[in-house]
Order: C-alpha cells, then sequence, then structure tokens
C-alpha cells in the first residue's frame, strides 16, 4: 500500500475529482431527486461517483437508492471507524456517503486535527470522478465552503414565485462572499412549459444582472408522476422510467457535464484546495 504522502502526490497530480454541488433556496423543490439520478446518470457513464447527503436534517438520498446506510461521517469521525465503513456501495454504482449531521457540527470537527480524515478522504477520492452534494436548503454560513468547493453549481427551483425568490436572495448573498460558480440553472416541477421557458429565462437576467452571475445553461424539468413514483419504489427515475421528460432532462444535463468534463481547463488551485476548501479547512 502507498504511504500517505505518496497518495497526496498522486491525488494532486491527477486531480480527476468535480465537485457538482445541488442546491436551493427553498426545501423540497427536488434536489435530491435530481442528485440521485445525476449520480446514477454518471456511474452509467462508466465514473466513479460519490453522491455525498450532506442534508443532515433530512438526509434521504439512501430512502432514494433503496439502501440502508447504518453509519455516516459524523460516526467516522467520532470514532476510530475507517471512512471505507461509512461509504455505501449501491447497486447503481454510485457510493454514498451520508454526513448524519448538520454542518454546524462539522465546524466543531474541524477544530480537531484534521489529518486523518483529509488523508482519508483524499485516499478514497483518488478513485472518484465525481463528487455529487446535496445540500439542504437556503444558506448558512458553514455552507460557504461548500459553495466555494463547488466546480459547478446546480441551483434548482419550482416556477413559485417564493422559490425564485429565495434562490434569488441565495445568489445575492453568495456573490456578496466573494463566490461566482459555474452556475447551472434547473427549474423542477414545471406544469406549463413554455410559460416556465420565459419565467426562466427572466429569472437568468435577473440573477446575471443584479448578483453578478453568469448563467452557463438552463434547464427544465417537468412535473411528472413518474417522479413521485420513482420515490415510492425507492428506485431511481431514469432507471425506471428512461424516456419520461423529467429522465431526458436528467440524461442532457449529464452530457452537459461529461462535455465540460472533455474541455476541461486547468483546475484553479488543485485538488488538495478544493477538498480542503469543501470542508471549510484553511
Ligand atoms: N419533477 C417532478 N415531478 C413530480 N414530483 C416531483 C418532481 N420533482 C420532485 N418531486 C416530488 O417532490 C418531492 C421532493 O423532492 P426532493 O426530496 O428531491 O426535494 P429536496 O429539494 O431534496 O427537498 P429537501 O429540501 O427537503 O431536501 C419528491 O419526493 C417527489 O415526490
Ligand atoms: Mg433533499
Amino acid at each position: 500500500m502507498p504511504d500517505q504522502t505518496e497518495t497526496l502526490k498522486q491525488v494532486v497530480a491527477s486531480q480527476s475529482l468535480e465537485i457538482i454541488l445541488v442546491a436551493s433556496g427553498k426545501g423540497g423543490v427536488g434536489k435530491s431527486v435530481i442528485a440521485t439520478n445525476l449520480a446514477v446518470s454518471l456511474a452509467r457513464n462508466q465514473k466513479n461517483v460519490l453522491l455525498f447527503d450532506a442534508d443532515a436534517g433530512f438526509a434521504n438520498a439512501d430512502i432514494l437508492l433503496g439502501v440502508t446506510t447504518k453509519n455516516t461521517l459524523r460516526d467516522y469521525l467520532i470514532s476510530d471507524m475507517e471512512l471505507k465503513d461509512v461509504i455505501y456501495p449501491t447497486r447503481y454504482g454510485v457510493w454514498l456517503l451520508s454526513s448524519g449531521t448538520d454542518v454546524q457540527d462539522l465546524i466543531a470537527f474541524r477544530k480537531e486535527p484534521k489529518s486523518r480524515f483529509i488523508d482519508d478522504f483524499m485516499h478514497m477520492a483518488l478513485d472518484m470522478n465525481y463528487a455529487i452534494v446535496d445540500t439542504g436548503a437556503g444558506y448558512t454560513e458553514e455552507l460557504l465552503s461548500f459553495y466555494s468547493a463547488a466546480d459547478k453549481l446546480f441551483l434548482v427551483t419550482t416556477p413559485e414565485p417564493t422559490a425564485l425568490m429565495n434562490v434569488y436572495t441565495l445568489a445575492k448573498v453568495l456573490s456578496s462572499n466573494g463566490i461566482f460558480p459555474e452556475l447551472y440553472l434547473i427549474m423542477n416541477q414545471s406544469r406549463n412549459t413554455s410559460k416556465d421557458i420565459k419565467v426562466l429565462d427572466r429569472f437568468s437576467y435577473v440573477i446575471e444582472k443584479f448578483a453578478g452571475w453568469k448563467v452557463q445553461e438552463r434547464f427544465i424539468l417537468r412535473s411528472d408522476k413518474t417522479v413521485s413514483n420513482s420515490v415510492i419504489k425507492q428506485v431511481p427515475l431514469i432507471e425506471l422510467y428512461q424516456h419520461s421528460q423529467p429522465a431526458q432532462t436528467i440524461a442532457r444535463l449529464t452530457d452537459q457535464v461529461l462535455k465540460d468534463e472533455l474541455e476541461e481547463k486547468n483546475d484553479d488551485g488543485g485538488f488538495l484546495t478544493k477538498i480542503k476548501k469543501l470542508f471549510g479547512i484553511k
């Protein structure tokens, strides 16, 4: 087995991990459904994918993937468990890590020496191409590290004015904190696509003008009973109903991510910096 310095060198050299954050201003808009299906879809494309369920209060990626995750990141942090003991394989080729604690709690752990965690995480990340992070709704200061570490931000909203307003507020807060992500806007649960295309156009304009963010792409997922059916069956939508409009849109999202990977530019600051940022370590 290579020693830690060797592993670190390999990881830094490979810099292959891309972090995709799936976030929203308001709860219940479809983050977990989108994060889970995107993870499964990337895995289907022969990518090694870690799905990090960072939504402590309502962690449910395990339910959506139909797996039982007994232990969480929290268990690892408070015991001498190994990281591999809290990362669960799924039948879809996605590896699942649940936070098990809120980000506030993780701050406390940050005060401890983190070398074990960083070493272990880097070791694991050596094999990963993507980490999809499913966050809780809204903004807390502690989530800033997640936002600044992300290579891509997928912001999910519904057409409802309240959801749009919360995304707008989130964008303003983040941009005022100097965060300018590679942004993808996703409107979910659309019931009137032609109307919502216009709403999303206008909304993009507002985000660009007032938050100073550039919107890379926009996606619309229709409200469709296949989504709730797949949740009830605990099988990813793209497995069960691959021809449904939401599944087709997930496929387009996946293509976008893979296309960007091909065009990928040089990493800004390197892999170690990225991992440290993700967990708020200076
Ligand atoms: N496109 C859709 N069509 C129909 N129903 C949908 C759609 N997207 C999501 N839903 C329904 O909304 C529910 C909530 O979705 P999800 O759990 O992904 O939201 P969330 O943003 O992760 O919520 P939370 O903020 O609580 O974590 C799902 O269980 C599903 O039933
Ligand atoms: Mg969720």
